[in-house]
């Protein structure tokens, strides 16, 4: 029997927001209910630290939030496995192993890690090691050995496509080095994953740009943050035609605004020039509070009743097993045993 696998992973560094929700969770969701895979939900906390080190109080309070954000948007631990990435102590020994096969020069040329490296002035071995760290990570969970008609996908945003490719190469290397086919490939899906502006219409929500909205926000900061959002810049007064296609308060009632009439509707009087940006805005805080009211509920719900260590530990132990078979094998392959 073949086995199609998801694995995809985020790394808890602050609460997740409508970006991460467009970008990555509400996909998820629908993957995990598609009820054809088994999905492995990783949160990458040994990644976490390659960037935010130091503050292990601060990493354990994001985990759990990341695990309540996870269950109020519907993923479900009874059909998926969460997994907690620095739990696994074979994880570790496969990212040594795979590093004597791993060329170095991929890693020198991958474009995300590049452009991420511009902006560290000090960055460390752990970080420069992370593509390779997961690459683990999309294996650990493969059949030992994968067979040709195991499918493991990777959901993932356009700028992780390079990891999934040199995840493949690292594979194919270990494989031809060592006379094997252990390893199989793995499958990057990117199509159907969206990007969210923030609310200053700048490229990514994130934290210290100050322009997120998060999925636990309470009703008034969400009020605040839409207030506070950018429109067409060029429309000075608000009874001038306006542009509704890269206007970030647009982008988002086409996001969550599930009244399609009234989005057309606004569209069409913003282009015209007859409605102002109170009134969008107005109506976008309406339609983003029907979405985010049943999350918030959902979060009140799990904050009483769910037991975030016994979840993780479960979703973590399937993991394990999966990767303590790979990892025998391969120190059998490479001859690494007594
Ligand atoms: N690098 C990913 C991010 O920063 C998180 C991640 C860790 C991941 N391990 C992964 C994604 C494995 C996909 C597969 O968002």
């Amino acid at each position: 029997m073949s086995t199609k696998r998801i694995l995809t992973g985020i790394r808890p560094t602050g609460p997740l927001h409508l970006g991460h929700y467009i970008g990555a969770l509400k996909n998820w969701v629908e993957l995990q209910n598609s009820g054809k895979y088994e999905c492995f939900f990783l949160i990458a906390d040994i990644q976490a630290t390659t960037t935010h080190a130091g503050a292990p109080e601060k990493l354990k309070e994001n985990i759990k939030q990341v695990v309540l954000d996870w269950l109020s948007v519907g993923l479900d631990p009874q059909k998926s496995n969460f997994v907690l990435q620095s739990q696994i102590g074979e994880r570790h020994e496969l990212t040594q192993l795979l590093s004597m096969v791993a060329p170095y020069n991929d890693l020198l040329r991958n474009p995300t890690l590049k452009s991420e490296l511009k902006k560290q002035e000090d960055a460390t071995v752990g970080f420069m090691i992370y593509p390779l760290d997961q690459v683990s990570d999309i294996f650990m969970i493969a059949n030992t050995p994968m067979q040709s008609d195991d499918e493991i996908l990777v959901p993932v945003g356009d700028d992780q496509k390079a990891h999934i490719e040199f995840a493949n190469r690292v594979a194919r290397r270990f494989n031809s080095v060592y006379h094997t086919d252990l390893f199989g490939q793995a499958t990057a899906m990117v199509g159907k994953i969206g990007r969210l502006v923030g609310t200053d219409g700048k490229e990514k929500m994130s934290k210290s740009l100050g322009n997120c909205i998060n999925l636990s926000d309470p009703a008034e900061i969400v009020a605040s943050q839409v207030k506070k959002m950018f429109t067409d810049p060029n429309r000075i007064h608000g009874n001038e035609p306006g542009d509704t296609k890269n206007n970030p308060v647009f982008i988002y009632h086409r996001a969550f605004n599930d009244n399609l009439a009234e989005v057309a509707d606004l569209t069409a009087r913003y282009q015209a020039g007859t409605v102002g940006d109170a009134e969008v805005k107005q109506k976008l805080v309406i339609a983003l509070e029907k979405f985010l009211v049943p999350i918030r509920a959902k979060r009140a719900e799990v904050e009483k009743t769910a037991d975030i260590q016994a979840i993780l530990e479960e979703g973590t132990q399937v993991a394990r097993l999966h990767c303590q078979q790979l990892t025998k094998q391969m120190r059998q392959t490479m001859g690494l045993v007594l």
